[in-house]
């Protein structure tokens, strides 16, 4: 792939879904679209380029989904779960009880680990049992990524990463998968949605989590993304972000909580209303 032709592809995935592609990124690039060239039957990448200049809408799909990272674990990091099933969750439901409403947002779900590892803990408290109305919407830019997620199978080795025996109650054995539990698929809502797009459709969230997915973007991009998930959120809401990840000039400033976690700073909250 010569510069121009790497150029193109990298104007064209930012402008698709945010992802920043340095020239670094060349050879990683040519490995994750092979696949894609040989499914389209192309000989060589600067024939798919090509024909990607033309405007070839399926293409461009696929390149776009070729490029995503959907890894992905139950429970990633130990501790933020901790956190909130040990003090975020009991004192969200203690401050929601008078309308016994949650609403939360996996706003890049990959497979729907972390979804379902959501849903576990809220199962664990009983509060659907109480008559608690909660939302629980999990998103993603990929197709291939909702719909293993709203399949809601997984390889044995998926389920030994993250999940604890006492969580395999929620999973059903079938031939070499796993298969999540009815109660927990229909907890989660599953969608498939670009974060480049509008959130009009997406407000009073008490939790956003927006996980691993940031460091793909550039500055701008990511600061945009973070003052919009501000403007769907509650204003004691909070923001959870993955362990290596802060949201650097965006509207957000670190919870009391613990790692991992952000309120939205006063200045958000005025500017909002
Ligand atoms: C590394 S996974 C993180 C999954 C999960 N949040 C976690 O922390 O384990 C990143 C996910 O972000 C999704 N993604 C990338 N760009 C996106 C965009 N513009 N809009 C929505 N999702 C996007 C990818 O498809 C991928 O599933």
């Amino acid at each position: 792939m010569g510069p121009d032709e790497f150029s193109f592809l990298a104007r064209l995935l930012r402008r698709r879904c945010g992802l920043s592609l340095t020239p670094d990124k060349k050879a990683l690039t040519t490995r994750r679209l092979a696949p894609v060239m040989h499914r389209f039957d192309f000989k060589n990448m600067a024939s798919l380029i090509g024909e990607l200049r033309l405007g070839r809408e399926a293409l461009a799909d696929a390149v776009t989904e070729a490029m995503t990272v959907n890894e992905s674990s139950f429970f990633r990091d130990a501790a933020m779960f901790r956190t909130l099933r040990e003090t975020v969750l009991p004192r969200l439901a203690a401050a929601r009880r008078g309308d016994k409403r949650l609403r939360i947002w996996s706003a890049a779900c990959a497979a729907g680990q972390e979804a379902y590892s959501i849903a576990i803990l809220l199962s664990e408290m009983g509060l659907a049992r109480e008559g608690w109305n909660i939302d629980l919407i999990a998103t993603d830019l990929s197709g291939e990524a909702i719909a293993r997620a709203e399949a809601g199978r997984y390889a044995s080795c998926e389920i030994e990463r993250g999940l604890d025996p006492h969580a395999m109650r929620y999973f059903r054995r079938e031939r070499s998968e796993w298969l999540v539990d009815a109660s927990l698929r229909r907890m989660v809502t599953f969608k498939r949605f670009n974060l480049l797009d509008s959130f009009g459709w997406l407000d009073e969230m008490d939790l956003v989590f927006c996980r691993n997915v940031l460091m793909y973007f550039d500055t701008a991009t990511r600061l945009d993304v973070l003052d919009r998930i501000a403007d769907t959120m509650v204003p004691d809401g909070l923001l959870l972000l993955g362990e290596n990840e802060t949201p650097g000039r965006a509207g957000f400033a670190p919870s009391a909580e613990g790692p991992g976690f952000y309120a939205k700073s006063r200045a958000t909250i005025l500017r909002l209303g």
